[in-house]
This record gives structure tokens, C-alpha cells and sequence, in this order.
């Protein structure tokens, strides 16, 4: 008899230990990382040297007609997970009710992560961190934004470190949606777009050798907003196996920033928040599951 109990409850640890690592296939990818650098226009973005040479990969693809969705920084980072900008129009905090892209990850048991550099941790509500350098910014992380985030201790604990992300890679922990938020100086905002694509390269190419990162992981290096000058046209491409660029690796098709959350929706058959989300343009049309 305590032999038994034994083996069922060694049969149940390993149970819960495998789906705690379970992953969610998905239509066209089975992890969606998006990078978003800021205050760049496309004409600015196309010149560097480092993004022509992403797109112009075998599995690199370009959107030359994606626009950003408001001025200035947050309301397009909010419309990216909750699929409006919720009515605001400005950098100041903001407390947002109603469901989000993660009541909809989390129905379909899809891991989730939002990584922001300089990030304080511990469910940080401040709007400028660490004190003194301003690093991180609260108006590029909407994930603190959303009532039912921030009022959840077990959600609020998945907005970590931009640091997190190493040791997760280590660990083969990489959640399947992952939100990267690089920090003033290196998404651009303090710098420039020149400083911000220098510290990307070094960033990321030593992570794409990774499989822990890139196994049927759709990468989306994308900039918030224009630098306010001209009509909000950003850079934006795809970057990973499931994509499969045509000749030119060029998509003209029009997009916005919600097609981010259209394009995790369909990938997962995660439903719609009945906002601009389930009318907006998912980013598939290239893609196709490795
Ligand atoms: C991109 O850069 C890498 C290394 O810097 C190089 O090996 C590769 O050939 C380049 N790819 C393209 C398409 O230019
Ligand atoms: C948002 O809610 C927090 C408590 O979670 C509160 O301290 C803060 O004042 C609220 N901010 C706004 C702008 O309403
Ligand atoms: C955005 O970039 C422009 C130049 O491209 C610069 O004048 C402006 O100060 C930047 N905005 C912020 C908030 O850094
Ligand atoms: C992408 O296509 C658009 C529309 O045809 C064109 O204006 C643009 O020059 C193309 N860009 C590249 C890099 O091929
Ligand atoms: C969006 O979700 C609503 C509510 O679940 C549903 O009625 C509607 O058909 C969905 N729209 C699309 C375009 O899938």
C-alpha cells in the first residue's frame, strides 16, 4: 500500500513537471519574441546596416508598411496587448481595467514573460528606475498598467529584468510570448537609433545561436512610434524559421501594432479581446510552421 501511494504520487510530480514545461503548438510558430526599440522613423531605420542585414537573411522578411498606432511612447505599447490605447495620450501612469492578451495566453495555458532592462522587480509601480539614470521607463512597460496584472501577484512576478532572459536561455525556460523591452539608452530613446542598433547586434546575435531562444520562434524587431516628425511610418521585420520570405523579402502589406496581437490570436486560436485587435492584419503571410 505505501509502495503504491508512492508511485502515484511519483507519477503525479512528473506529471506536473512536464506540463509546467509544456508547450502550446502553435499554427505558424510555437514562441513569438517581439523587441521594440523606439522614436526612429523607417527611412532613419532602413539605413542601418545591422537591420538590412536581418531582413535580407533566408529567413528574414521586411514590413515596409507597418504604422505605429498613436504618439507618443505608451498608448502604442498598450495597444499592442490590450488592442486599443485605452484612451490615453500621454507618457503618465495609468491604472487600465478589462482583459488583455494574457487572460488570453493564460486560457490557453501559453507561458508568458515581459522583460524590461533596468527593471526593479518586485512588481515595481514607479515610473522611473533605478533612481538617478531613468533607465527604465514605466511608459514602455504596459504590462504594470493593466489592473489585472498588477493587482495579481503570480502575473506581476512574470515583468522581470531585461538580465532574466539570459539566465532563462540557460535554463531552457524561455516563456512561448515573449515581450523585450531594451532600456532608454539601448531601445534608442537617449541615444539614437546608430547607438541602439549597436548595442542590438552584440545583443542578439550571440542569442540567436541559442536553441533554447530560436527553436519555431517567430522574432518581431519592431519601434514603437516615429521620432514624431513625419506620418508614424515605423521599421519593422520578422526574423525566424517559421518565416519564409518571397525573393525581395519585402511584405507591403499594410499593418499596425494590432497586428501583433492578431497575429499571437490566430497563431494560438486564442479568440479576441472585441477590440481593434479582431479586425486588424496578422503578420502571416510568409509564415508557415517549421
Ligand atoms: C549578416 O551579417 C553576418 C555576420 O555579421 C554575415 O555572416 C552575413 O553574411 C550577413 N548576411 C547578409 C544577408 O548580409
Ligand atoms: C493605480 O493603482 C495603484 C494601486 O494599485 C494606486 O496606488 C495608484 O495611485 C493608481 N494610479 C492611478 C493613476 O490611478
Ligand atoms: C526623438 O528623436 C528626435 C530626433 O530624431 C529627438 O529630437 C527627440 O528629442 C526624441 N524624443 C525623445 C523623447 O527622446
Ligand atoms: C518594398 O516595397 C515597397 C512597395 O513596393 C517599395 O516602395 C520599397 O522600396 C520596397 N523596399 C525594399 C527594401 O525592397
Ligand atoms: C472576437 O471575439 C468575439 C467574442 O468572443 C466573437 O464574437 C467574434 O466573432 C470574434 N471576432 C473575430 C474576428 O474572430
Amino acid at each position: 500500500m505505501k509502495y503504491f501511494t508512492s508511485v502515484i504520487l511519483l507519477l503525479i510530480t512528473a506529471f506536473i513537471a512536464a506540463n509546467v514545461n509544456a508547450i502550446v503548438t502553435g499554427t505558424y510558430f510555437d514562441r513569438i519574441v517581439l523587441i521594440i526599440f523606439e522614436n526612429t522613423t523607417f527611412s532613419q531605420a532602413e539605413q542601418q546596416s545591422f537591420l538590412k542585414n536581418l531582413t535580407s537573411r533566408a529567413n528574414g522578411l521586411l514590413l515596409s508598411n507597418h504604422f505605429a498606432v498613436a504618439y507618443p511612447s505608451q498608448p502604442n505599447h498598450i495597444a499592442i496587448i490590450y488592442g486599443s490605447t485605452a484612451g490615453i495620450t500621454d507618457d503618465n501612469s495609468h491604472n487600465i481595467t478589462g482583459n488583455n492578451l494574457i487572460d488570453l495566453l493564460e486560457a490557453k495555458g501559453v507561458s508568458w514573460k515581459a522583460y524590461m532592462e533596468d527593471f526593479p522587480g518586485n512588481c515595481f509601480t514607479g515610473t522611473f528606475a533605478p533612481s538617478g539614470t531613468d533607465l527604465y521607463a514605466r511608459n514602455h512597460n504596459p504590462f504594470i498598467s493593466m489592473n489585472n496584472i498588477r493587482q495579481n501577484s503570480a502575473r506581476c512576478a512574470n515583468i522581470v529584468p531585461g538580465t532574466q532572459l539570459d539566465t532563462d536561455i540557460n535554463n531552457n525556460q524561455v516563456p512561448q510570448f515573449v515581450y523585450f523591452v531594451p532600456n532608454q539608452k539601448n531601445a534608442g530613446h537617449d541615444t539614437g537609433v546608430a547607438f541602439a542598433m549597436n548595442w542590438f547586434q552584440n545583443w542578439f546575435e550571440s542569442k540567436l545561436k541559442k536553441p533554447a531562444f530560436t527553436t519555431n520562434t517567430l522574432f518581431i524587431i519592431t519601434f514603437d512610434k516615429d521620432d514624431g516628425s513625419q506620418s508614424n511610418h515605423i521599421f519593422s521585420a520578422l526574423l525566424g524559421t517559421p518565416v519564409h520570405p518571397p525573393s525581395d523579402h519585402n511584405d507591403t502589406t499594410a499593418y499596425n501594432h494590432y497586428s501583433h496581437l492578431a497575429t499571437v490570436e490566430l497563431n494560438w486560436n486564442l479568440g479576441n479581446l472585441s477590440r481593434q485587435d479582431a479586425t486588424a492584419t496578422p503578420f502571416t503571410k510568409f509564415l508557415q510552421h517549421p
